[in-house]
């Protein structure tokens, strides 16, 4: 492995995040070149950037052999075939959420990676967070107790400009709705603190938008801790805001209500009595957290490569917010409790689309 790792980014919407971050990295990653079919886009990459170079063909991009990683930040149909693609080459990648569209497709990937002596890391940089990172540290020490109770609510904003871009709002290029797209950070930050859910019930709505796929969602867990917990999304909150709230036994947390951001501070941690709030004390001490988001995933994915573990973020955490959304879309469908995990054997394994042969 060399370093720094020389990498591409492939799709310059959120991309250019993707670009900007690793440029906070200099020691870790180099900029080595740039894919998309529009060349304004290449041009600023470049220009601005000062990427060297530029490809407005994936099979271009693919032929070259003096890249580490490459990033997909394409629209999410496209996330499939290019990382097998790349992990077919040997190269490491990173994809933007959702990774794939069905449970199906999400293990096929993990068995591409099996094969590949490259690495796969999906996107969920909410993860890196100064606020949760602190929770982190207390729930590793220890000191949180059983979880009672959680609520995540996931209020945004988006109108007919967001969707004048094609791709969005359909189930054939977006491949979901709020729970695909939006909502996903936040229930993937819950799922990474409280554990496996064992059963979702769940109703989803298009009310905001005029598009084929929902933007709003309400949903009911049960964690195997035997916690309990709501989610709430909608895009047609008038304030922006994300938000998590977890009861546990010895304190509780709220986030901030960063709308894009609730994983970093503030976050106020509330101790059930003084012996508690000593115990946190004492662990926070010496807490030192690293960098955030986008460039806090991309250094811990570096450390992880130098040491040959698994990514910081793993094909099986993409598993389990894919399969969170499956089971999301069954219930609202049916009408009844899904039980968790899902397998094969599920009518929705295949795919939630209903275009791709899955339940009406
Ligand atoms: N993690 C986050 O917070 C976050 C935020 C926004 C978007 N996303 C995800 O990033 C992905 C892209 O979203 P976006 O908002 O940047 O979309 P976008 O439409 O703004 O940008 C996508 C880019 O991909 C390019 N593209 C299309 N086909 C291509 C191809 N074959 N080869 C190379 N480039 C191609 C397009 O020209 C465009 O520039 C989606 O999966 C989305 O869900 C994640």
């Amino acid at each position: 492995m060399s370093d720094p790792l020389r990498v591409a980014v492939v799709g310059l919407g959120v991309g250019f995040s993707h670009l900007a971050a690793y440029r906070e990295l200099p020691e870790l990653y180099e900029l080595a070149a740039v894919c998309d079919p529009l060349e304004p886009k290449l041009d600023l990459a470049r220009g601005i950037l000062g990427v060297p170079r530029s490809f407005t063909s994936f099979d271009d991009l693919l032929a070259c052999d003096d890249i580490d990683v490459v990033n997909v930040c394409t629209p999410p149909d496209l996330h499939l075939p290019m990382v097998t693609a790349l992990l077919e080459r040997d190269l490491h990648v990173v994809c933007e959420k959702p990774l794939a569209g069905s449970l199906a497709e999400v293990d096929a990937l993990a068995a591409c990676e099996r094969e590949s002596r490259a690495r796969l890391m999906p996107i969920f940089q909410y993860r890196f967070g100064r606020g949760i990172a602190r929770l982190r540290r207390l729930l590793e020490a220890g000191l949180a107790g059983r979880p009672y109770v959680a609520s995540v609510e996931t209020w945004w904003r988006r109108g007919a400009d967001y969707y004048a871009v094609p791709w969005r709002g359909r189930f054939d290029s977006e491949l979901g709705g709020i729970c695909v797209s939006h909502a996903i950070h936040a229930h993937d930050l819950l799922q990474s603190l409280l554990g496996p859910i064992e059963r979702v019930y769940a109703r989803v709505a298009t009310r905001v938008n005029e598009i084929e796929t929902e933007d709003c969602a309400a949903v009911t867990l049960e964690f195997g801790s035997g916690a309990l917990a709501t989610l709430t999304a909608t895009l047609g909150s008038v304030r922006e805001s994300s938000r998590l709230r977890i009861a546990f036994e010895h304190f509780s947390a709220e986030s901030s209500q960063s709308p894009y951001q609730p994983g970093s501070e503030p976050w106020t941690l509330e101790p059930a009595t003084a012996e508690a709030a000593a115990r946190i004390d004492a662990a926070l001490d010496d807490f030192e957290p690293g960098p955030e988001l986008y460039a806090g995933q991309f250094a811990a994915f570096h450390a992880a490569l130098a040491r040959g573990d698994a990514p910081p973020v793993t094909v099986a955490d993409a598993r389990a917010a894919i399969e969170l959304v499956t089971a999301i879309y069954h219930s609202s469908r049916t009408g009844e409790a899904v039980a968790l995990p899902l397998g094969p054997d599920h009518p929705l394994y295949a795919g939630w689309i209903p275009e791709r042969g899955a339940e009406g």
